[in-house]
C-alpha cells in the first residue's frame, strides 16, 4: 500500500508496466534509469531505459518520402539486467524466471520517496513446490552522481540447490520507447567495445553517432557467497554468469554497482579508465545506500512540502520526480528542462517552454539550479540570434524545441496515429517561448534577489528577446497598432487560418501581451543598470535611442483582439465555427486530442473555436489581476474583472485539455477566481501522470511541467505567495479540499523559512540565524516582521 512516503504497486499488470517504469524511475539530475524489471529486456511490455541529461544524438530518417532529421535523448546501455533460474540439486535447471513466468505468485514494487530507493519483490513457486523470493533494491546515487547500484537478494523455501545468475551489461539498445516514432532511425550508439577488469568489473564503451560523444559504463558485480564468474564479452556488451548455492536460511545476493562516465566529465580523462576505477572502488551496497539516503535527506530538508491526504501523496511524488530530474548536480551541467523528465523518450528529451512551470519551485528552494537552467539558455543565445537573422529578424529567436546546440529541433513532420498520416508540423511557430525565457530571467531575479545574474547574462537574454519582439511587430496603419503575425499560440491546435496558404495565425493575445511585457521589462532593466553596465551593453548590442524609442512604442501599441466582450485567442478566433462538443464527446468519449480526431475525419481543428490547452488564460497564470490590468492599461485597453471572468468562462468551455498543462493552468486561474470551483481541474492536474490521463503517454515519460506546476500551485497559486529578498507577501485562497498545508522556502536571505497555512490562519517560522527579521505582508497591506528563531501566527 502507498503511504505519503512511498509509492507502491501490489500486483503485476503487464498493461500497466510502462507506467510503473516511468513513475518508478530513479535519477540524480545527471542520469536516470526507468523503474524496469531487471529480468526483462525491452519488448512490448517492458522498456528499460537509462538517460543521461543532455546526451542527444542526431539521425536522419526518411518518412512519407521525405528526409527528416531528429535529435534524440539517447537510451543508454541497460546496466540493470539480471537473469536467474533455479538449479536444484536434482533434476534439470528451471526456466529463466521473470514477472511474466507462470511460476510468479506475488509481485510488488515500492518506491521509497524519502530514501530514493526502488524495491521490487517477486515470489515464485515452481511445479516441484520449490519457492524462491527475489528482492531487488535499486538506487541512482544522489550524492555521487556517477554511480548507481542494484542489490538482488535470493531466498529459497522448501528446497536447496543453486540459483544460476547472469549479470548483463547490455549495449544492444535502441530508442524504441515511443510507438509513434517507430519509423524513425532508432540506433544511436555505435562502436561498442567491452571487456573485464579484475574484481568482477565488466565494462562497455560506445559512442553516439553524431556528435560522437564517448560513453563508458563499468559495472562491478559482487555475489554473496562469493563465487567466480564465467565472463563472456559479446559484440555489444558483457555477461557474467554465477552459480550461487541456495538453501533455506542460506540466502544469496548479487550487487551490481554502476559507474557511468563520458568524455565530457571533469576532470578530463579516458572515460573507460575512469568508469572502471570508480566501479572498482565504490563502497559496498550498505554504505552506498547510507550515503545516498543522506543526500536525499538533505534534499528533502531544502524542499519540504507537507500536504495531508491523497493530494499530498501525489504532490510528494511530483516533487520527487522534479528533484530527480533537476537536482543540485544539474547546476554543474549544461542542460535545460526536459519536458518529459529523464524518464522516457517522448518528445525526444527536448526542452520546450515548460521551464515556465518548473523554475518557480527551484527559485525558492534550489536557486543555483534555476540559475544553471537559465545559463543553458544564455549559452544558446548565439544560436537564437542566428535563427532570428535567418528569419529576417533581429535579436534572439529561441527555438520552440531545444536540445544540445540550441537550434530548432521541432520535428518537421508528425504522425497522426489515428489516421496514419504524416503531417507538416508548424508548432515551431510558437515564438512565445522567447517571452517565457525572458519572464523566467526576470522572475528568477525578483525571487532570489540575484541582480548580478540579471545585470550580466540575464540582461543579454532579456534585451535580445525584447529586440526580437520589436522587430517581429509590424505597424498596421489602419488599426494604428503593431501586430505580430504568423505565429502559433500555446494552444497548438491552431496552426493556420482555415484554407490559408501559409501557416500561423495573427495577433495571438498571449503572444502579443507577453511580448509587450518583455519590451517594457527590457526598458525597466536598462533603467536600473549602472551607467557603466548600461554603456557596455548598449555598445555590445548596438542599442541606440531610436531602437529604444521603438521598444517603448511597440510595448504600448501592440494590438490585442477582442470579440463579444472577451479577449480573443487570436485575430479572427471568434469567427471560427463552434464545435459540437457534446456530439464529439458522445461519439469519442475522450476528446483530449481533438486535432487528431478531426484530421482523421478529413476535417481540421483550424476551423473551430476549440483549443488544446490554456492559451489566453495563461495570462492569468503568469500575472496577478492587478499586474494584468496594468499590462493591458499600458497597451491602452481597459481590462475589468467582468471582462476577465467572461474571458475565463468563454475559453474554458472551448478547451479539450489535450496537454497536462491545461488543467494545471485552469486550476490555478480558477482557484484565484472562484476558489473551490477549481478543484475539478486541480484534481485532474494531480492525476495527470499517476492515472495516465493523457491516454497512455506517461509510460513514455512523465510530464515534468505539470508535476512541478502542481507543487507550485500549492506553493504560490493557492498561497498567493510572492517571495523575494524584501520578504514575502501571502494572500491564500480558501480551498476546502486543501484546508491545511505547510512548506519551507528560501526568502529574504533566510533558508528553511516554514509557512503553515490553516483555515483562516498563517504561521511563519524563521530559523535562528544572525540575519535580520523577515518582512511579511498580508492582505490589506498589513505588514509584520518575524525575527529569526521566532514563529508567528497571523489571522488571514
Ligand atoms: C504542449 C506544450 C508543451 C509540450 C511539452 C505539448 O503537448 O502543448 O505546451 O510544452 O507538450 O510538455
Amino acid at each position: 500500500m502507498s503511504t505519503d512516503r512511498t509509492w507502491a504497486y501490489e500486483r503485476y499488470e503487464p498493461e500497466r508496466e510502462r507506467l510503473v517504469e516511468a513513475l518508478c524511475t530513479l535519477g540524480n539530475g545527471r542520469f536516470a534509469t526507468r523503474g524496469s524489471a531487471p529480468e526483462c529486456p525491452a519488448g512490448t511490455v517492458h522498456y528499460p531505459g537509462t538517460y543521461l541529461a543532455g546526451c542527444y544524438d542526431r539521425r536522419a530518417s526518411v518518412v512519407a518520402g521525405e528526409r527528416v532529421e531528429n535529435e534524440d535523448l539517447v537510451n543508454l546501455p541497460d546496466w540493470t539486467r539480471l537473469r536467474y533460474r533455479l538449479r536444484p540439486d536434482e533434476g534439470p535447471p528451471g526456466d529463466w524466471l521473470t514477472p511474466d513466468s507462470a511460476e510468479l505468485r506475488h509481485y510488488g514494487v515500492r518506491l521509497d520517496l524519502r530514501a530514493g530507493t526502488l524495491t521490487r519483490s517477486l515470489y515464485f513457486q515452481d511445479g516441484g513446490g520449490r519457492r524462491l523470493r527475489v528482492v531487488h533494491t535499486r538506487i541512482v546515487h544522489m550524492g555521487d552522481a556517477l554511480l548507481a547500484g542494484q542489490r538482488t537478494l535470493f531466498r529459497a523455501y522448501g528446497w536447496s540447490g543453486a540459483v544460476e545468475v547472469e549479470s548483463v551489461l547490455d549495449g544492444a539498445v535502441v530508442n524504441a520507447g515511443v510507438e509513434r516514432y517507430r519509423h524513425l532511425e532508432q540506433r544511436h550508439l555505435t562502436d561498442h567495445r567491452s571487456g573485464f577488469e579484475p574484481g568482477g568489473v565488466a565494462w562497455l564503451t560506445c559512442r553516439t553517432t553524431d556528435p560522437g560523444s564517448r560513453l563508458a559504463l563499468a559495472v562491478r558485480t559482487v555475489t554473496r557467497p562469493e563465487r567466480p564468474a564465467r565472463e563472456d564479452a559479446t559484440a555489444t556488451g558483457t555477461v557474467q554468469t554465477y552459480r550461487l548455492p541456495l538453501a533455506p536460511r542460506r540466502p544469496a545476493s548479487v550487487v551490481k554497482t554502476l559507474a557511468l562516465h563520458t568524455a565530457a566529465d571533469r576532470p578530463p580523462g579516458d572515460p573507460r579508465t575512469a568508469a572502471c576505477a570508480d566501479a572498482a572502488r565504490a563502497p559496498a551496497f550498505p554504505r552506498l545506500l547510507a550515503t545516498h539516503r543522506a543526500a536525499w535527506q538533505r534534499l528533502w530538508e531544502q524542499g519540504e512540502l507537507d500536504v495531508p491526504g491523497d493530494a499530498g501523496r501525489i504532490l510528494r511524488l511530483h516533487l520527487f520526480h522534479l528533484l530527480q530530474t533537476l537536482s543540485p548536480h544539474t547546476a554543474e551541467l549544461d542542460v535545460g528542462v526536459p519536458a518529459r523528465g529523464l524518464h522516457g523518450e517522448a518528445y525526444r528529451g527536448h526542452v520546450f517552454w515548460d521551464e515556465l512551470f518548473v523554475l518557480p519551485y527551484l527559485e525558492l528552494h534550489f536557486p543555483e539550479v534555476a540559475r544553471s537552467l537559465l545559463r543553458y539558455r544564455h549559452r544558446r543565445l548565439p544560436a537564437a540570434r542566428e535563427a532570428a537573422l535567418r528569419a529576417g529578424g533581429r535579436g534572439a529567436m529561441f527555438p520552440w524545441q531545444s536540445a544540445s546546440s540550441g537550434r530548432e529541433e521541432t520535428q518537421e513532420l508528425h504522425l497522426n496515429p489515428r489516421s496514419g498520416r504524416w503531417l507538416p508540423d508548424h508548432s515551431h511557430l510558437q515564438r512565445h517561448v522567447g517571452s517565457a525565457i525572458a519572464y523566467n530571467v526576470w522572475r528568477y531575479a525578483q525571487a532570489t534577489g540575484d541582480r548580478g545574474f540579471l545585470h550580466a547574462e540575464g540582461a543579454e537574454i532579456l534585451l535580445e528577446i525584447a529586440r526580437y519582439w520589436s522587430g517581429a511587430a509590424t505597424f498596421d496603419a489602419t488599426l494604428g497598432r503593431y501586430r505580430i503575425r504568423g505565429v502559433v499560440g500555446p494552444d497548438e491546435y491552431h496552426d493556420a487560418y482555415p484554407d490559408a496558404a501559409h501557416p500561423g495565425v495573427d495577433d495571438n493575445a498571449y503572444t502579443n501581451a507577453t511580448a509587450a511585457w518583455v519590451l517594457a521589462r527590457g526598458l525597466d532593466l536598462l533603467g536600473e543598470l549602472s551607467e557603466a553596465r548600461r554603456a557596455e551593453l548598449t555598445e555590445e548590442l548596438s542599442l541606440d535611442d531610436g531602437e529604444l524609442q521603438r521598444w517603448e512604442d511597440v510595448s504600448r501599441r501592440l494590438y490585442l483582439p477582442f470579440h463579444h466582450g472577451v479577449i480573443s485567442q487570436f485575430e479572427g478566433y471568434g469567427e471560427l465555427a463552434e464545435l459540437d462538443w457534446e456530439g464529439y464527446r458522445d461519439r469519442y468519449g475522450d476528446i483530449r486530442r481533438l486535432d487528431r480526431i478531426l484530421e482523421a475525419e478529413g476535417d481540421t481543428v483550424n476551423r473551430y473555436q476549440a483549443s488544446k490547452q490554456a492559451d489566453t488564460l495563461m495570462l492569468g497564470h503568469l500575472f496577478r489581476a492587478a499586474e494584468l490590468r496594468a499590462l493591458f492599461a499600458r497597451l491602452g485597453y481597459a481590462l475589468d474583472d467582468a471582462t476577465w471572468s467572461a474571458t475565463v468562462a468563454y475559453h474554458l468551455r472551448r478547451t479539450s485539455h489535450g496537454s497536462t498543462l491545461s488543467s494545471l493552468v485552469h486550476g490555478w486561474v480558477l482557484a484565484r477566481e472562484q476558489g473551490d470551483a477549481a478543484w475539478e481541474y486541480v484534481q485532474e492536474a494531480l492525476l495527470g501522470d499517476v492515472a495516465d490521463l493523457q491516454g497512455g503517454t506517461t509510460g513514455e515519460g512523465i510530464h515534468l511541467g505539470a508535476m512541478a506546476g502542481t507543487v507550485d500551485l500549492v506553493q504560490r497559486g493557492i498561497t498567493g505567495l510572492d517571495a523575494g529578498p524584501e520578504g514575502l507577501r501571502v494572500a491564500p485562497v480558501a480551498l476546502s479540499r486543501l484546508p491545511r498545508f505547510s512548506f519551507t522556502l528560501c526568502c529574504g536571505g533566510h533558508r528553511g523559512v516554514r509557512l503553515r497555512v490553516l483555515p483562516g490562519r498563517l504561521g511563519v517560522h524563521v530559523p535562528a540565524s544572525p540575519k535580520g527579521p523577515l518582512a511579511v505582508v498580508l492582505p490589506g497591506e498589513r505588514r509584520f516582521t518575524v525575527a529569526p528563531g521566532e514563529e508567528r501566527w497571523f489571522r488571514l
